[in-house]
């Protein structure tokens, strides 16, 4: 498959995705992370591809290879992901899978921090980082489609559907992310998809069938408007 030459319903279309985790330093050899493989972000950057879409890719630190046919380009942490997302627009599909730190270090150091037998454990002071599907859904270049997901442990569609409104998405992948749920890390899923219109319940799948459908939907309410 060949980068920028595809055939198919979303060919001539272009598409950001994002993926993995990020990573927040607290010193040069220490970070702060949320648990994702990227597995899930991945799979959709190269189900888009397979419809004929010109996708960029932008990963977190992942131990998964780039996927073939889709341009991916590496960031450790969330404001360097944000910049090469907003960097990239306009486009015409946004799909921000990427399981963002919600904090960074304040002040990350610029020496490893030493333990020290007379002094007390250190405590770390944290700043928001910034929102990156909210940054995309409500900016003056926003994306034709820009989807997002929601990862809860409870409450899932009404946690789903808040996250819709405030982030100006059209539509929310959401899922259980309990431990109970084996979503987490696995290659399996299963999720429930809102928008405006209201909320479809998808049956259990793996992670590239949720990708190939997602897709597919995706090319159809592209095509619609
Ligand atoms: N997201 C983002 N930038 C952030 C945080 C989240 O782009 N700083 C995106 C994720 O990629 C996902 C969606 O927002 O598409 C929802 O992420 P989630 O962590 O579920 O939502 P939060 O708004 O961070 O709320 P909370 O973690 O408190 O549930
Ligand atoms: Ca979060």
């Amino acid at each position: 498959h060949l980068l920028g030459v595809g055939t198919g319903p979303l060919a001539g279309k272009t598409a950001i995705v994002t993926s993995g985790p990020t990573h927040e330093p607290i010193d040069p050899v220490r970070y702060i992370a949320n648990r994702s493989s990227g597995r899930q972000g991945h799979a959709i950057a190269a189900a888009l591809a397979r419809l004929g879409a010109d996708v960029t890719l932008i990963s977190g630190p992942v131990a998964i290879p780039d996927p073939s046919g889709v341009r991916t380009i590496h960031v450790e942490r969330a404001e360097e992901m944000r910049d090469a997302v907003v960097s990239r627009l306009p486009t015409d599909i946004a799909v921000m899978v990427a399981a963002v730190a919600d904090w960074r270090v304040a002040a990350s150091a610029n020496q490893k921090i030493k333990k020290r037998a007379d002094e007390a454990p250190p405590s770390l002071e944290l700043a928001e980082n910034p929102d990156i599907l909210k940054t995309v859904g409500h900016h003056p270049q926003r994306p034709k489609l820009v989807v997002g997901f929601a990862a809860e442990t409870q409450d899932v569609e009404a946690n789903g559907r808040q996250k819709l409104d405030r982030k100006g998405a059209d539509l929310i992948v959401a899922n259980d992310v309990s431990p109970e749920s084996g979503v987490m890390g696995g290659t399996i899923n299963r999720v429930k998809i809102i928008s405006m219109s209201g909320a479809e319940d998808w049956p259990e799948m793996t992670k590239d069938e949720v990708a190939e459908r997602l897709a597919a939907l995706i090319a159809s309410r592209l095509s619609a408007n």
